[in-house]
């Protein structure tokens, strides 16, 4: 490609991915809790370009409106009915001008290497990118001449035995001059067979019939390049992106007990010195400052977690921010809204919702917090509950400073309970209690001194 020849990117995206067995169309599957055609377009984006063709069909209005954000401009193409990876080219070239070189590659092929993708866009006549696999079961392959020039791309099912033995498969991205694409594509005949597909990969021999330069790129990265078609090569790819996380975490200084035991579905910010304990699960946007541990089997999604805090075994926390020094589970559950001042702590069997708990502020066992402010070394006692809803609104608990709820507690909101005020355990309270004082709700035992226990009476039968 020459510097003044632009480049325009067609993302092939139209099939309906007959082999995921899904309603959900197979370009919406989520690779690391993203849509795999958002890894594409996110590789795509990588590339000057002059143009993002995204050529949809099958549920596009669906697909459309899942990057209706889309940090680039996208052109959407609607191919109409799907007829082959030729047809879907031929659509998207209807807006490429026929000077430019286009480059293709597929909405199903999430971790395509931008440096393969630059390869190709660097060629000048056809470019196709290939890769030597152990199992070429399912792709096309690539049938070389006498020369070892690319003859053609043959695909699986058309191919004779000989031609299934060739591990060099087409990976599916190709690039080549515009306007020759066109004509190329416009010769070739549809597919044997009763669907009338017009296969893209048929163009190699159009362009060796026109003497045209026809290139082979082999990639470097294999494993990278392979295409999605079912739930298994979905696996195969997610575990491959989840240990090249891990790897690069690793090396940026993040402990992993095992990297394949973590979990990434978003983006992780953090300090130095993080541990995480085995089959920790982080989604959406998590920051760990420095020196945050984190116990096996945790969730945590959307959270900010201050320095020095330790999550233990099974907690599960999403839109949270913990403050410094925080003391979390194992068991416990954060939820939207929850806020941690520097050294509080919420141990098992613990759900706080929409509250805060100040500095040093405990609730260590079996409570539900929610829509609440609890001052700062205040100390909930097991089985606390603030009653946040009458069945129509929700209400909130005020906690004053120090403030000492005993066990076994239902504080009925709306309700403030005084600084260093105490609350008597068992109570149910629906009352302000006003700081210093001391509050409860609690029957007075009656003793019944040597009391006969009732006896089983004997069978008259
Ligand atoms: C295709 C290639 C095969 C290659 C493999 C790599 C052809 C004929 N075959 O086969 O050589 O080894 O990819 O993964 O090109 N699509 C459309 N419109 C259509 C048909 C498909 O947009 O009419 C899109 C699909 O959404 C998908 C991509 O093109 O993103 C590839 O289609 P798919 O059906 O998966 O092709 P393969 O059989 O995998
Ligand atoms: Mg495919």
């Amino acid at each position: 490609m020459t510097e003044n020849t632009p480049l325009h990117i067609a993302v092939l995206a139209a099939g309906k991915g007959t082999r995921m067995r899904s309603r959900l169309p197979k370009v919406l599957q989520p690779l690391a809790g993203r849509p795999l055609l958002g890894h594409v377009l996110e590789r795509v984006g990588q590339l000057a370009t002059a143009g993002i063709h995204v050529v949809v069909g099958h549920e596009q209005e669906r697909v459309r409106s899942a990057f209706a954000d889309a940090p680039q401009a996208l052109n959407w193409i609607d191919q109409g009915e799907p007829r082959g990876t030729g047809h879907a080219v031929h659509r998207a070239l209807a807006s490429i001008p026929d000077h430019a070189r286009v480059l293709v590659t597929y909405g199903d092929v999430p971790r395509i290497p931008v440096a393969d993708l630059e390869a190709c866009a660097a060629g000048t006549g056809v470019t196709v990118l290939a890769a030597r696999v152990a199992d070429p079961t399912g792709y096309g392959r690539l049938i070389r001449d006498a020369e070892g020039q690319l003859e053609r791309i043959v695909e699986e099912k058309e191919a004779a035995a000989s031609e299934r033995a060739v591990d060099l498969i087409n990976t599916g991205v190709l690039a080549a001059p515009a306007g020759a694409l066109k004509a190329w594509l416009a010769r070739c005949e549809p597919a044997a067979g009763g669907l009338r597909e017009w296969y893209l990969t048929d163009v190699v021999s159009e362009a060796r019939g026109d003497g045209a330069r026809v290139e082979v790129v082999t990639s470097e990265e294999p494993a990278a390049v392979l295409g999605v078609n079912d739930r298994q090569q979905l696996a195969v790819q997610e575990r491959l992106h989840q240990q090249e996380q891990a790897a690069a975490f690793m090396r940026a200084g993040l402990a992993l007990a095992d990297p394949a035991r973590f979990d990434l579905r978003g983006t992780l910010t953090f300090g130095e010195d993080c541990e995480l304990d085995v089959n920790v699960v982080l989604e959406g946007d998590v920051v760990l400052e420095d020196d945050v541990r984190i116990g096996p089997g945790c969730v945590l999604r959307d959270c900010h977690v201050a320095r020095g805090t330790r999550i233990a075994a099974h907690s599960v926390l999403e839109g949270a921010w913990v403050g410094p020094e925080g003391r979390i589970g194992p068991f416990a559950r954060l939820r939207p809204g929850a806020r941690l001042e520097i050294g509080a702590r919420v141990g098992n069997f613990v759900e706080v919702k929409n509250a805060s708990l100040g500095a040093g502020a405990k609730a260590n066992h079996l409570s539900y917090v929610g829509d609440a402010h609890v001052g700062a070394g205040a100390n909930l006692g097991a089985g606390t509950i603030t009653c946040n809803y009458d069945g129509a609104n929700k209400h909130r608990t005020e906690i004053g400073e120090y403030a000492f709820i005993g066990s076994n507690t239902a504080l009925v909101a709306p309700i403030r309970i005084g600084d260093h005020a105490t609350v008597g355990a068992g109570s149910t309270l629906s009352d302000d209690v006003a700081s210093g004082a001391l509050a409860l709700t609690r029957a007075r035992a009656r003793t019944i001194r040597d009391w006969p226990r009732p006896k089983k009476q004997q069978d008259p039968g």
